[in-house]
């Protein structure tokens, strides 16, 4: 249950509102390449137009660094939500000052005002109370909607909430609500399916999933440093050797809980390599567990066993079909499954068509998601780079829920506490 109050339990009518959202998106050539956030964010700016309100948006776009940084600007922002609310949408070119405090007083009602990246300015980052009172005089309520930087403590995440009544946005409600319920009480069985390519950013994660998921399959350059710790040989593959150590005490951790109830952690078995990320290299299929195919009558003749084993130089680049199978297979006993990371180098360009040569993997979990294979479960996604793929395949709508999240999706599901949350006013 959402304990905060949001736009919903207090009298918004004609007031002046000071909109926090995350409209960190990327851009390219001065343009938004992906506005799944700026989309997520028009319930709640749709629902303060239909309550009359002076809207007053800020929000942080990358990371300067607390300087002016015209690659870092909002501006590009201000025309995409124009195109997608069909609204004029007003940008002034400083997030404080004379300037934003004259376009806030003057704006009508109905009408939306967008302020310079708060992170043009260091005290933004610092959560210094000071800046905080002057972001404060542009509205008179504040609203937080901003779910990608909750989980940062920052002056317009924090301080901003010492200085006016502040309350929750319709996003940010229906992330937090989305993911705690799952995490607290998810239909069983539940499977966790987490690639990506750092074991720190995950081991909290990991260590949520051990004690409550049914089902753990680990995938991405993650997988590598588990097979490393295995004493599986991976060759030339990206992995973290300083982590092998925390790989073997999540294993050790994984184990104790098999053998106390029913549970899989499952290290990919198989992988698809090749000696480069090229979509003309030569991708070959390593079966690391090797443990059948030999022993089948009337099976083509297998190449000798030097040529099953990964050579110095070829990289492990995406899980195999094996893996895929029996991952894809467990999905279909879940009821939920939380997805975060991809299972392979999915940005790798494709020779015919958008799914790379080390996508493969990745898409057979996401038709296992969908249902292509007969069963679907409840499927939320993580947020980052597992939505962005998503998107550029324009499968985010065919999800139950697919975080505008990254860093905060993965904290609230390793269990923290989000600073911009909890500064709200309680219900
Ligand atoms: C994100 O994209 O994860 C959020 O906008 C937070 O950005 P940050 O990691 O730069 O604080």
């Amino acid at each position: 249950m959402f304990t905060k109050k949001t736009i919903r339990d207090i009298d918004i009518k004609g007031k002046r509102i000071l909109l926090r959202t995350d409209y960190n998106v990327p851009l390219k050539d001065g343009l938004v390449t992906d506005d799944y956030r700026i989309k997520k964010s028009l319930p709640t700016i749709n629902y303060l137009l239909d309550h009359n309100c002076r809207i007053i948006i800020c929000s942080h776009l990358g990371r300067p660094e607390g300087r002016v940084d015209p690659e870092f600007s909002l501006k590009p922002v201000a025309l995409k939500l124009a195109e997608l609310s069909k609204r004029s949408v007003k940008f002034v070119s400083d997030c404080i000052g004379d300037e934003a405090k004259k376009a806030a007083n003057t704006l009508g009602e109905g009408e939306i005002l967008l302020l310079q990246n708060l992170r043009f300015h260091p005290e933004e980052e610092n959560n210094d109370d000071s800046f905080a009172a002057e972001l404060a005089k542009l509205g008179d309520i504040f609203v937080q909607d901003g779910f990608g930087v909750v989980h940062r403590a920052h002056a317009s995440t924090e301080a901003i909430t010492h200085h006016l009544p502040s309350v929750a946005g319709l996003l940010l409600e229906n992330e937090v609500s989305a993911i705690t319920s799952v995490m607290e009480n998810p239909k069983r069985p539940l499977a966790a399916i987490i690639g990506g390519a750092k074991i720190a950013d995950k081991i909290e994660i990991l260590g949520r999933f051990i004690e409550i998921a049914d089902f753990i399959a680990i995938g991405g350059a993650m997988a590598n440093t588990f097979l490393l710790a295995e004493g599986i040989p991976i060759a030339d593959s990206l992995a973290e050797p300083d982590s092998v150590s925390v790989a073997k005490d999540i294993i050790k951790r994984a184990k104790k809980k098999a053998s106390d109830r029913p549970f899989v952690f499952y290290l990919p078995q198989d992988g698809v390599v090749a000696s480069s990320v090229d979509k003309t290299a030569k991708t070959r299929i390593i079966d690391w567990s090797a443990h059948v195919i030999a022993d089948i009558e009337h099976y083509p003749k297998l190449p000798p066993e030097s040529e099953r084993k990964i050579a110095s130089d070829e990289k492990i680049l995406d899980i195999g079909p094996f893996s895929g199978a029996f991952i894809a297979g467990s999905l279909q006993l879940a009821e939920t499954v939380v997805w975060n990371g991809t299972m392979g180098v999915t940005e790798a360009p494709g020779l015919h068509g958008p799914v790379g040569p080390f996508a493969h993997g990745t898409e057979t979990i996401i038709e296992a998601m969908l249902g292509q294979f007969g069963h679907r479960p409840y499927s939320l996604v993580g947020g980052g780079d597992t939505a962005g793929y998503i998107e550029d395949r324009g499968l985010v709508d065919s999800f139950d829920h697919v975080s505008t999240g990254g860093g905060a999706s993965l904290e609230l599901m390793s269990g923290r506490k989000l600073p911009g949350v909890e500064a709200l006013e309680n219900k």
